[in-house]
């Protein structure tokens, strides 16, 4: 059988994407076919297009995509938590960006009710990783303060709502004043406009003087001594991008005074039951959150598949407020 994909077959701008019908294999044992109906959009996508970031083994390297949602088209031998026509979502290593989709059952994840699919695309990468940053991995407590960086993306919207749901305070960062606006509906608790960088005097002037407990960091070296600047004594900084480059000199003396714990994470190359953990845990103790409306998706634009170079090409602009989904149906 044959669907169509987002392909890239030599590294390059967004010129080189294309559409293009696959090949498609049925699905192994555990494993469900999907009928993806959106995928959001990464900038892991945008560096694997440039050849910077290879799909984990065993995916393809050609067929982008690291997040989908769509309903099941089939069921491999031993599957028994979806039938055909169930709604489904979820994070895959790779390939996601195709009309056809295999994922082991147990990865997936049921699309909340109420919501459409292209705004279930927005889910996945973005709320599974603040999930399992705040909550799973730093252990986020009631009351305590979170610096967000570059929070107007993806991934940070997810998390200004996640850390709202724990009855925790947020200062998300931007570098631009018109993105904050945009995100009234999901705003922290308070915004920083950091053109420059620089946040830590504020950041510790919000908090009273004593500075924030945790760090959600998507810019990396750029901020480093900032962040660990901004923290309060025993505070926790959790690395999730590297936007703002990979190599700075680390202030190891304020590290040893201050207690502080740095964590470093991602969650595309960890071992499939790890990944299945995540999803189990984001589905008891989310999916609730979004039923009731407590979390909610946040889309920036919706893309049909033909104009997926554009949809690279506005995530490249810095453009987006939330997530850009790619859409293989209406
Ligand atoms: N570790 C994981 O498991 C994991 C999972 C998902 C995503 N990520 C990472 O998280 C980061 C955000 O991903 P996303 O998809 O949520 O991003 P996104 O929606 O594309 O938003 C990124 C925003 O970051 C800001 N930015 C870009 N370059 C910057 C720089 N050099 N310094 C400071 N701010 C910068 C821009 O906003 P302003 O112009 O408003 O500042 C931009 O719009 C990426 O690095 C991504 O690879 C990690």
């Amino acid at each position: 059988m044959q669907a169509r994909a987002v392909v890239v077959r030599e590294p390059g701008g967004p010129e080189v994407l294309q559409v293009h019908e696959v090949d498609v294999r049925d699905p192994g044992p555990g494993e469900i076919r999907v009928r993806v109906g959106a995928a959001g959009l990464n900038r892991a996508d945008l560096l694997q297009r440039r050849g910077l970031y290879p799909a984990p083994p065993g995916h393809s390297s050609e067929i982008l995509g690291m997040e989908f949602a769509g309903e099941v088209e089939s069921c491999g031998a031993e599957t028994a938590r979806f039938r055909p026509g169930d709604r489904v979502m979820g994070i895959v290593g790779g390939a996601a960006m195709c009309e056809l989709l295999c994922v082991q059952e147990r990865e997936a994840v049921a699309v909340p009710a109420g919501l459409q699919l292209q705004e279930a695309a927005a889910i996945p990468e973005a709320f599974m990783t603040a999930y399992d940053a705040l909550s799973l991995q730093v252990r986020l407590a009631t009351a305590e303060w979170v610096l967000i960086h570059a929070v107007t993306s993806g991934v940070g919207t997810a998390a200004v709502q996640i850390v709202r749901a724990t009855g925790a305070r947020s200062i998300g960062t931007s570098r631009t004043v018109a993105k904050l606006k945009r995100i009234e509906a999901c705003a922290p608790d308070a915004t920083l406009v950091v053109p420059e960088g620089k946040f830590s005097e504020e950041s510790r002037r919000l908090t009273g003087g004593r500075g924030v407990d945790v760090v959600l960091d998507l810019v990396g070296a750029a901020y480093l001594s900032e962040n660990l600047a901004s923290l309060a004594p025993q505070g926790r900084m959790i690395v999730l991008g590297l936007m703002g480059g990979v190599t700075a000199p680390m202030p190891l003396g304020v590290l040893l005074s201050q207690r502080i714990t740095l964590i470093g994470s991602t969650l595309r190359h960890r071992p499939i039951e790890e990944k299945i953990a995540l999803a189990r845990s984001f589905e008891r103790h989310l999916i609730p959150l979004f039923e009731a409306k407590r979390l909610r998706p946040v889309l920036d634009e919706v893309f049909p598949v033909d104009r997926v170079r554009a949809a690279h090409e506005r995530m490249e602009r810095n453009e987006n407020v939330g997530k850009i989904v790619v859409a293989f149906s209406t």
